[in-house]
């Protein structure tokens, strides 16, 4: 009993981070207090899993959400996203319903309508939860970053099936040692990445939707302002099941599937629009 309570207690603290407490995560999804992606502890259930999650259930800004063209405003105040980040020391860790990068202190940040939110963690999910103009992808990047006062802003990416991610090309071989870890039976395994540039990771963004949902998992809390960026990146197929190969086969698919959007507005940037609307004639592409 005690141990039950305390997984709860260490998920609700934790879960917004590390989307399930990263030990006893296994035991946790056999209890039946943890969700899943399908059968009892589905998406249509996780509202009545734990009081906690109610918001799965109740809440009326949540996501993903599909983004469709006849919902979506072009708004001149928004500006290109302005995202700084750094050199960081990172690690590789499984999180049972997603593989996931921790950064250190210093990661980076980014400012949305003038408040800091610091880079704190990286996850995908496969397929992609976001949908565009009714199209769901191969797979989605979340940049988790987060303000003083605990709330989020999640900068995501979608993929289809193409060419190799250079990111992940790079990752291979940690994600591979990190699911043999797995498969030994390491319940907390985690890799060490060492230094990674998260420079790299950034694309420079001419386009993106913003809207104000949820986390997508667990206790789903309303208090996430979504980035999606508008350009659609690739990664090969065998890097999706790369993604895929540490999960336990009840969490390879671990996308929440769409979210009504309740007369909330997703608003849009686009460089070349907001260069001619602000007369900013220098911002001209090349
Ligand atoms: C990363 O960790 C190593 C070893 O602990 C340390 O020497 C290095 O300064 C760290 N790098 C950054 C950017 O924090
Ligand atoms: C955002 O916060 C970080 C960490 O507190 C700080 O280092 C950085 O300078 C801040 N950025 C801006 C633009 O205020
Ligand atoms: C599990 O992995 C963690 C982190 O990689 C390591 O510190 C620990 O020693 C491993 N435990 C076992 C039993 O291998
Ligand atoms: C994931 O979903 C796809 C498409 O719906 C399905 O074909 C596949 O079997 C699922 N994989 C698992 C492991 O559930």
């Amino acid at each position: 009993m005690k141990n039950k309570m305390m997984m709860i207690k260490l998920c609700f603290f934790a879960i917004a981070l590390f989307c399930t407490a990263p030990t006893n995560a296994r035991n946790y999804e056999t209890q039946g207090i943890g969700f899943g992606y399908r059968g009892k502890n589905g998406p249509k259930r996780w509202g009545h899993l734990n009081p906690h999650f109610t918001k799965c259930a109740v809440g009326k800004l949540q996501s993903p959400i599909d983004i469709q063209r006849r919902q979506t405003f072009y708004n001149r105040r928004l500006e290109s996203l302005h995202r700084d980040y750094y050199f960081t020391n990172a690690t590789l860790v499984d999180h049972v319903c997603n593989v996931a990068m921790i950064f250190g202190e210093g990661a980076g940040d980014v400012i949305i309508d003038n408040k800091n939110y610091t880079l704190v963690q990286m996850h995908w999910h496969t397929p992609s939860e976001h949908h565009l103009h009714g199209v769901q992808y191969a797979a989605e990047l979340h940049m988790v970053h987060q303000a003083k006062d605990g709330s989020f802003a999640v900068v995501a990416s979608l993929f289809k099936i193409g060419a190799e991610e250079p990111f992940l090309s790079q990752m291979k071989e940690k994600v591979v040692k990190l699911k043999e870890e797995i498969s030994k039976g390491n319940q907390s395994a985690q890799v060490e990445v060492g230094e990674i540039d998260t420079r790299h990771i950034e694309r420079k963004t001419r386009k993106y939707y913003r809207y104000f949902g949820s986390l997508t998992t667990p206790p789903c809390s309303e208090d996430v302002s979504w980035t999606i960026l508008g350009k659609v990146r690739s990664m090969s197929k065998e890097q999706v099941e790369l993604l895929r190969s540490p999960l336990d086969t009840s969490f390879k698919n671990n996308s929440r599937p769409c979210q009504p959007l309740n007369g909330r507005r997703v608003e849009m940037f686009h460089e070349l629009v907001h260069a001619k609307d602000t007369g900013n004639k220098k911002k001209k592409p090349n």
